[in-house]
């Protein structure tokens, strides 16, 4: 039996969580999402479904994994032998592999844009060309899946590395360096004559657009951008020494993730509004829509090339995370070392994966192939952030809120005592016992049809 990892510091602790909740999510869905659905007032909704859902899920899951030393399926199978409980489990690795599917694939994208960026591809660009680019680079049918592999070569060798010398020791570097970028690119982009209108365009609210449709998005959105509900704050949480402070550990998370997600959102849409264009341009906003609009300020070259080098560490150590949890199951449960279980699972996201990146574009070799009226890429994201990652987070919050046991919820809360907050617990029992469960339950049948709210 081999020793399992943890994390040596509280620093690394931090960075690694923050690591995996910062990512694309961030920079891409959060700013393209928002703009969608009318600024500030999707943003309010976002906030209460992190509060009142993916938060309580993400402390949860950091007690569980931290009580029992173990991956997302060996987690229950040591709470519950012989039970229906570590179903949750395999449903979560299921969704990191879904995740990865489609989520390498745009990682892959966002690599190779940091190349063109520096070689001069968009200097004077316009929409149509930037647009053109991002088509040619996304209907290849061989370019996205080489830098996907890259993506994914990148992110095994710090998997295999170990968790404290590949896991902590790459967060606690790229963390950092990641908020220096994104100070960079706000500094540049609120100081655009014009700027006003993209920071008024963040926090002024229009509720006229939230439907019980969008409620769902920001649900969705909560739990992807929080890494939670599929099992990998478990695995996280197994690598949590016994004098961390889980709750305030999420709670700085959480919050340390919301501001990188408005800073993104300051970098973003400043830009576009000081250059005259639309802030719901959808998924095209990162590729299409930013390349032009930086190409248009002086040095645009460099800041677009630090933009996608800001998104490339994002994705990578969000990614890193995801590919941990197979890897920890197949590590602990089977016995395998690490580097078979990371060849392994990179050898099935690499194959299947390939799928996701054919299919973004109608245009592309798979775009015309449907499932369920999806493209593999929409039906891979739609399975993982709006089925299982809400169900997964409604059985893990009832899980420790009914069946964990008070006493050792308390325990774990409170690190044997050592930490006063009791008043916490309670509100915490009541937190994870009806109103995620019933708020999740409510939305997630909203959006499968069977209750119109
Ligand atoms: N939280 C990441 C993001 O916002 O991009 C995505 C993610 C990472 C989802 C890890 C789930 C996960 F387990």
């Amino acid at each position: 039996m081999q020793t399992r990892g943890k994390f040596a510091t509280s620093f690394g602790v931090l960075t690694a969580t923050l690591g995996s909740a910062v990512g694309l999510g961030n920079i891409w869905k959060f700013p393209y999402i928002t703009g969608k659905f009318g600024g500030a007032a999707f943003i309010i909704v976002y906030l209460i479904c992190v509060a009142l859902a993916s938060l309580p899920v993400m402390i949860s899951e950091i007690v569980v994994g931290r009580r029992t030393n173990s991956n997302a399926v060996g987690a229950f199978k040591k709470l519950k032998p012989y039970s229906a409980w570590p179903l949750i489990g395999y449903a979560g690795i299921a969704s990191s592999f879904l995740i990865m599917f489609f989520y390498t694939g745009v990682a892959g994208w966002v690599y190779s844009y940091i190349f063109r960026a520096l070689g001069g591809t968009f200097v004077n660009a316009t929409s149509d060309v930037t647009g053109t680019i991002f088509k040619g680079l996304i209907t290849d049918s061989l370019s996205p899946i080489i830098w996907q592999v890259v993506v994914l070569l990148v992110v095994s060798v710090i998997i295999i590395a170990g968790v404290e010398k590949g896991i902590e020791r790459i967060t606690k570097a790229l963390m950092p360096l990641l908020f220096i970028l994104l100070i960079l690119c706000d500094i540049r982009a609120l100081t655009l004559p014009g700027a006003s209108m993209g920071v008024k365009f963040l926090f002024n609210p229009d509720f006229t657009v939230i439907k019980g449709d969008v409620l769902l998005i920001a649900l969705g959105l909560a739990f992807f951008k929080l890494s939670v509900g599929m099992g990998t704050m478990i695995t996280y949480g197994s690598y949590f020494g016994k004098q961390e402070n889980i709750p305030a550990t999420a709670v700085k998370v959480a919050l340390s993730d919301i501001v990188v997600s408005m800073m993104a959102g300051l970098a973003i849409f400043p830009a576009v509004f000081a250059f005259g264009f639309k802030p719901d341009a959808g998924p095209g906003l990162l590729f299409i829509t930013i390349p032009m609009v930086f190409s248009k300020m002086p040095m645009g070259n460099v800041l677009l090339a630090v933009f996608f080098l800001l998104t490339a560490i994002a994705a990578t150590t969000a990614m890193i995370s995801l590919l941990e949890v197979p890897v920890a199951y197949l590590v602990d449960e089977k016995g395998w070392p690490r580097w078979k279980a990371t060849v392994l699972s990179t050898g099935i996201i690499a194959l299947i994966g390939s799928t996701a990146s054919l299919s973004a574009d109608p245009a592309g070799v798979l775009g015309a192939t449907k499932i369920f009226g999806k493209t593999f890429f929409d039906l891979y994201d739609y399975i993982s952030s709006n089925i299982l990652m809400p169900l997964g987070g409604i059985f893990i919050v009832i899980f420790v809120g009914w069946f964990f046991g008070k006493r050792n919820l308390q325990m774990e809360l409170s690190n044997r005592g050592r930490l006063k907050n009791g008043v916490f617990l309670n509100v915490f029992l009541i937190i994870t016992r009806f109103v995620s469960p019933v708020l999740i339950a409510l939305v997630f049948l909203n959006a499968i049809g069977i209750l119109k709210i």
